[in-house]
């Protein structure tokens, strides 16, 4: 609340007492927490995104030469331990590449997207992990779906991350799970919705998922990029990404995109 207060003077100028006023500025303070937190971010991505860029020179040259090393070691001791250089070096190539995604995300291609087929594709690209990890994938879709517009390698990569959150969350908790997929529709807007039967987010952490580098996993397993990236996705797609906790347990990730003309609804 904002209270004021102000003195009151009658006609003789004399001091008949006080107006007070008190507003509700609730709105007010969550727009401003918001713009601080995108500030925040984007002067982060700002950094990260220079940071990535000059480890990007270095971690070619390792790649590089570590390759030539290795053509010409003759021992299996050698060769083993330049195996173990390359594959350290991928990894932080990899994560190099994941931040400057973070921090740019490339300017989505605009074509009409079924995002059911997206979703489909993303999961048979990632069936071999979740059978073997003994998740049950249970996928609907309501029919005649309306195109959104969008660039639909970025929304795999928004949906093949939901996916491994929630693959690792089962698999934190117990040796098999369900992963409930729902796509639907609700004014101009097409959802997708992402449900496991994980341990859920703990509520005072909901708030920070989708910072950059925030993690809970170990060391090695998660670098927190993961998220933070979907979220750079979806608002350069002028759309949503939200997390909440599924009222029988599991966490559930909704995606929203505008819909565009409904014409398209056929296939
Ligand atoms: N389905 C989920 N269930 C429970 N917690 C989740 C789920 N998805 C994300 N989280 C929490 O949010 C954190 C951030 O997720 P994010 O994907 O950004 O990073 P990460 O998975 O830890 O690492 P990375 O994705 O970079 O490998 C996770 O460490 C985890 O604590
Ligand atoms: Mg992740």
């Amino acid at each position: 609340m904002r209270a004021s207060a102000s003195q009151l003077f009658d006609a003789d100028a004399k001091l008949g007492g006080v107006i007070v006023s008190v507003r509700d500025i609730t709105t007010e303070k969550k727009l401003e927490q918001q713009i601080v937190q995108s500030e925040r971010l984007a002067a982060m991505g700002a950094m990260i995104g220079g940071v990535a860029h000059e480890l990007n020179n270095p971690l070619t040259s390792i790649l590089g030469v570590s390759e030539l090393l290795q053509d010409s070691q003759t021992t299996d001791a050698a060769r083993k331990q330049i195996g173990i250089l390359q594959q350290q070096a991928r990894r932080a190539a990899e994560i190099v590449h994941n931040l400057t995604y973070f921090s740019r995300p490339p300017a989505p291609g605009k074509t009409s997207v079924n995002l059911g087929e997206v979703v489909e594709r993303t999961l048979n690209l990632h069936s071999y992990s979740l059978r073997k990890n003994n998740i049950t994938v249970d996928f609907l879709r309501e029919p005649g779906l309306p195109y959104v517009e969008g660039d639909p390698h970025q929304l795999m990569q928004v949906f093949l991350n939901l996916i491994l959150n929630a693959e690792q969350a089962i698999r934190e908790a117990r040796d098999r799970g369900t992963l409930r997929i729902r796509l639907g529709t609700t004014g101009g807007s097409v959802w997708a919705a992402f449900q496991d039967d994980g341990p859920g987010i703990p509520a005072d952490t909901l708030a920070s998922i989708f910072d950059p580098f925030y993690t809970t996993k170990r060391p090695g397993r998660g670098t927190g990029l993961g998220l933070s990236i979907c979220k750079s996705v979806m608002k350069e797609h002028n759309g949503t990404i939200e997390a909440a906790n599924a009222p029988g347990g599991g966490a559930v990730f909704t995606v929203t995109l505008r819909a565009v003309a409904a014409s398209s609804a056929s296939a």
